[in-house]
């Protein structure tokens, strides 16, 4: 595993396990000890996705000492306010049966998520959070805050895969120092990635398949990837990733394909917007 260093100092491992979408408390339970023992450590889940308390059992039996760990969750657009982020902040810990969580993030920038943020950062000077950040902040979003907020976001997860490969988004990042991390780095299986003739083509020199040439190139921009499976040999694979390189042509021909746009979400749609705030996570 190689990691990089966050802007606060905290290492984050470039590689992590995702729980997006599974809502079975024993299917997730069982997920997250095969990652695990497969070697993740950073596990990202959210209050949002229903499933902490099953990631929260999962890190008490694992074996595997707290510091090596690195537990990531979000905090839902219901609770995007200052009071309700210091409630959310607490109940998440509660769940996850943790006296603090690695890095904690904005899921959208909807509602009050500067109120929120100010919750976060008095929370992460107490040491609760050891990392605070943000989510789907598209790059005028996230100029906007780190031109307002006192603590410059650590992480800032977005969608990011071949086919939106995200370019401007990461040069903002780099310019205020945010660490890009890729949600939906297979682009939960669209555009045919897992059997895509060039990043097949491409992984037949390595011995590697395409989903593992989609990950490691995301790997080689800096940006860290959080892949999903409920599947254990899909998981161990997920993580063999370390031990080939692409080249500068594979690079190029990879970031041909991007589309320049996301075919899963479109947070300029009033009613996407809409839709996010009608979920509610509780009473
Ligand atoms: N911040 C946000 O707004 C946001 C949004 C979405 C996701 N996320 C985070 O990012 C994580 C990853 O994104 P995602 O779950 O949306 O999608 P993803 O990781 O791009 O794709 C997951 C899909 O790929 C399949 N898969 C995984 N490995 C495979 C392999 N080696 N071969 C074939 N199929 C494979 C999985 O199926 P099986 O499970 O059946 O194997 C699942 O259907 C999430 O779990 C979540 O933690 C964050």
């Amino acid at each position: 595993m190689i990691y990089h260093t966050l802007n606060n100092g905290v290492k984050i491992p470039a590689l992590g396990f995702g729980v997006f979408q599974v809502p079975d408390p024993a299917v997730c339970e069982k997920a997250v000890s095969d990652a695990i023992a497969a070697g993740y450590r950073l596990i990202d889940t959210a209050a949002a996705y229903m499933n902490e308390e099953a990631v929260g059992r999962s890190i008490a039996k694992c074996g595997v000492a707290r510091e090596e760990l690195f537990i990531t969750t979000k905090l839902w657009v219901q609770d995007m306010s200052y009071e309700k982020a210091k409630d959310a902040i607490n109940t998440s810990l509660k769940n996850l049966g943790l006296d603090y969580i690695d890095l904690y993030i904005i899921h959208q920038p909807m509602g009050d998520y500067y109120g929120a943020y100010r919750a976060m950062e008095e929370a992460y000077r107490a040491g609760k959070l050891k990392a605070i950040g943000v989510s789907n902040f598209y790059p005028h979003i996230l100029t906007d805050f780190c031109e307002t907020v006192d603590i410059i976001p650590a992480v800032n997860q977005i969608e990011i895969h071949p086919f939106f490969a995200q370019t401007k988004a990461l040069e903002v990042m780099k310019e205020y120092g945010v660490q890009p991390e890729a949600w939906g780095p297979f682009a939960e299986g669209k555009h045919s990635i897992f059997t895509h003739p060039v990043l097949t083509k491409i992984g037949e020199k390595y011995g590697k398949s395409a989903a593992q040439v989609a990950l490691r190139w995301n790997i080689q921009r800096g940006v860290v990837v959080i892949p999903k499976s409920t599947h254990v040999e899909r998981i161990k694979a997920n993580i063999d990733v370390f031990d080939f390189e692409l080249t500068p042509a594979d690079m190029a021909e990879i970031n041909a394909l991007d589309l320049g746009h996301s075919e899963i979400v479109d947070h300029t749609d009033p009613a996407f917007v809409k839709m996010i705030h009608s979920l509610k996570i509780h009473g």
